[in-house]
């Protein structure tokens, strides 16, 4: 990453930076990824939610091929829950050309804990940025520009902020009219602004070796408190490009279609935008329909005059003829009868739906369950 001459770098003023020491300049960010993803079960009990498969891709690996392009080289994962599936994923990254690592939690340290507990990976001096990422939001914003915001301020954290509807499902962020971060109030009933905490942060690599190390630790319910009391400079980069956080089962499966769309440009989407995403080996029969950016996986097989609209299908589903799927996620192997009715649902793994049945308003079924003929229905014109 260059710097801006036209203010003085962290270099510049003195402090130790990886290119003060000789070091390449590539910029490293911090991957929280260690989350249960509670909300997206039953989907998450196979995978962490970094893993599901979005637009045809892993969720994760949209989020590293746009940093990747903002300028991030080496990318250190902070992982607990289902470790082991980042490392089968990415390897060292060298196949995506970055650099990754990573660091452990055998038990969840919290977001504030997991930053300085991965701060053993990086190979940033104490005056670098290093970029730290939630693991489940889509962003169109400059990350770039971010980085170079928080150095023009000589800010020990920068946080991306957007506005939402309902911000108390989020960190509320008011800032003063310099931009300055004047608290932080994690998911609080009353928001005093509709301005959120984004999920994305440039910190000083000095501030992370500031959190205490060894415990759990909240930067939402803590680091950030302490660091505004204490007249830190925490500094806010408002923006108002594609934001969505894809933690529960209606914002997955809308990012997967946004995606798809081309609503939000990736790097990692392995085919042209359009209407819908098949992915090599699935059979689509005559007269079905796809539409609304819906993804069909590998292996699917969708029958004739079927309907999948605004949807995720997982690898080896079959929709059987007639059968209409909206707004939903389909989990691997999974099987819809003829005919039968999905909208806004969420279907685990290996389970099977048959014919007759209309399943909506946001029900989860789990893997492996069968719902015989004729069981579930909403409207009464049976
Ligand atoms: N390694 C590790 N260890 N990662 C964790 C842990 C942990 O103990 N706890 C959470 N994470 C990861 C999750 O996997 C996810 O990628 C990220 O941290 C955020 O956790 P979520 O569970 O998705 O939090 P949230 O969506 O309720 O709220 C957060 O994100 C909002 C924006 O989407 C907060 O940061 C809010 O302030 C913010 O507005
Ligand atoms: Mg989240």
């Amino acid at each position: 990453m260059s710097t801006d001459q036209s203010v003085p770098s962290a270099e510049q003023a003195g402090q130790d930076t990886a290119s003060a020491a000789g070091r390449p300049a590539g910029l490293e960010a911090i991957l929280l990824v260690g989350g249960y993803g509670t909300r997206l079960r039953p989907l998450t009990l196979s995978s962490p939610k970094h893993l599901l498969p979005t637009a045809g891709a892993p969720f994760l690996a949209h989020q590293m091929a746009k940093a990747a392009s903002c300028g991030v080289t080496r990318m250190v994962l902070a992982t607990s829950y289902r470790a082991e599936m980042f490392r089968e994923q990415f390897g060292d990254g060298s196949s995506l050309g970055l650099e990754i690592d990573y660091v452990h939690e055998e038990q969840p340290l919290g977001t504030g804990g997991a930053i300085r507990n991965a701060a053993s990976g990086l190979h940033s001096a104490p005056g670098d940025p290093v970029v730290v990422l939630n693991g489940d939001v889509l962003s169109g914003h400059d990350l770039a520009g971010q980085v170079r915001a928080h150095q023009e301020a000589s800010a020990a954290v920068t946080l991306h902020l957007v506005e939402v509807p309902d911000p108390s499902r989020f960190g509320c962020v008011p800032t003063d009219s310099s931009g300055r971060v004047t608290a932080f109030l994690e998911k609080t009933p009353n928001p005093v602004t509709n301005r959120i905490n984004a999920g994305c942060y440039v910190f000083t690599r000095s501030a992370i070796d500031a959190i205490p190390a060894g415990r759990v630790v909240s930067v939402e319910h803590e680091t950030f408190p302490d660091l505004i009391a204490a007249g830190a400079v925490v500094q806010g980069y408002p923006d108002t490009a594609y934001w969505l956080d894809v933690g529960t089962p209606e914002t997955f499966v809308r990012g997967s279609c946004d995606l798809v769309l081309g609503r939000l440009a990736s790097p990692a989407l392995p085919g042209p935008c359009g209407e819908a995403l098949v992915l090599p080996g699935a059979v689509v029969e005559p007269g079905a329909k796809l539409s609304g950016g819906s993804v069909i996986g590998s292996g699917c097989r969708v029958g004739a005059g079927a309907q999948v609209e605004g949807s995720v299908l997982f690898d080896g589903v079959t929709v059987g003829a007639g059968a209409a799927v909206r707004n939903s996620a389909l989990g691997r192997d999974v099987r819809i009868g003829d005919a039968a009715v999905l909208d806004g649902v969420v279907i685990g793994d290996g389970a099977l739906i048959a014919s007759g049945n209309e399943l909506s308003c946001g029900m989860r079924v789990w893997p492996g369950v069968d719902i015989g003929p004729t069981s579930i229905r909403f409207s009464t014109d049976a």
